[in-house]
C-alpha cells in the first residue's frame, strides 16, 4: 500500500489523477489533496468518503510515499525538494524538471527502465508528447524513424481550469 499526495488536486489534471486512482483501484494507504489557500475547505469524494483539501506547505509531505505533482512549474520547483527531503518520490507532471539531466523523463510504455535511476523526482512529458511517443515507439523499434513533422492542436482544457471557465463565459456572451 502506498501513501499518496496530489499536489494541485483541485486542478484539471489533479482531478483526473484523483479519478484515475479510484478507477484503477490504486493501492492507496492514504491520500492527501494539496492545493492553494483558494481551495481551503473544499472536499472531494474518494472511495465513498469525502477528503478535505489541505493547503500546500513545506511540511505537507510527512508520511507520503508518492507525490503526483500538477500545480504548475513554479510550485513544483519550490516544493518538490521538500517532498524529496521528506523521503517521497515526486512524479512531476509540469515542465519544471523535464530538461534536467539528473531527472529521468519517463513514459511507462516507452522507457520504463529509466525510472531506476531517479533521485527522488521522475518527470513526464507534455500531454501531446506522451500519447504521440506511445504510438511512435513500436514504429521506431521496427524500422527506425529519421524525421518527424509534428503539428499539435492544443485544447483549451490544456491551459487549466481558469481557461475552461473563460471559454464558457466568452461563448455564452457571444451567443447572447
Ligand atoms: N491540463 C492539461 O491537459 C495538462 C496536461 C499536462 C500537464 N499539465 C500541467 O499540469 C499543471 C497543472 O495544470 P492544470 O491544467 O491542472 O492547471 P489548473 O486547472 O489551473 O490547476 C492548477 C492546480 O494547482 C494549484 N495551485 C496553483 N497555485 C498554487 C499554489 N500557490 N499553492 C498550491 N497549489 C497551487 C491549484 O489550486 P487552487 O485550485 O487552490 O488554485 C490547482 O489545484 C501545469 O503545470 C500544466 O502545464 C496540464
Amino acid at each position: 500500500m502506498v501513501r499518496v499526495a496530489i499536489m494541485g488536486a483541485t486542478g484539471v489534471v489533479g482531478q483526473e489523477m484523483l479519478k484515475t486512482l479510484e478507477e484503477r483501484h490504486f493501492p492507496c494507504a492514504s491520500l492527501n489533496l494539496l492545493a492553494s489557500h483558494r481551495s481551503e475547505g473544499k472536499k472531494f469524494p474518494f472511495r465513498g468518503r469525502m477528503i478535505e483539501v489541505e493547503i500546500l506547505k513545506k511540511t505537507s509531505f510527512k508520511d507520503v510515499d508518492i507525490v503526483l505533482a500538477s500545480a504548475g512549474s513554479s510550485i513544483s520547483l519550490e516544493f518538490a525538494p521538500y517532498a524529496v527531503k521528506a523521503g517521497a518520490i515526486v512524479i512531476d507532471n509540469t515542465s519544471a524538471f523535464r530538461m534536467k539531466k539528473d531527472v529521468p523523463l519517463v513514459v511507462p510504455e516507452v522507457n520504463p527502465e529509466d525510472i531506476k535511476w531517479h533521485k527522488g523526482i521522475i518527470a513526464n512529458p507534455n500531454c501531446s508528447t506522451i500519447q504521440m511517443v506511445v504510438v511512435l515507439k513500436p514504429i521506431y523499434d521496427a524500422v527506425g524513424i529519421r524525421r518527424l513533422v509534428i503539428t499539435t492542436f492544443q485544447s483549451v482544457s490544456g491551459t487549466g481550469a481558469e481557461a475552461i471557465d473563460e471559454l464558457l463565459t466568452q461563448t455564452a456572451e457571444i451567443m447572447d
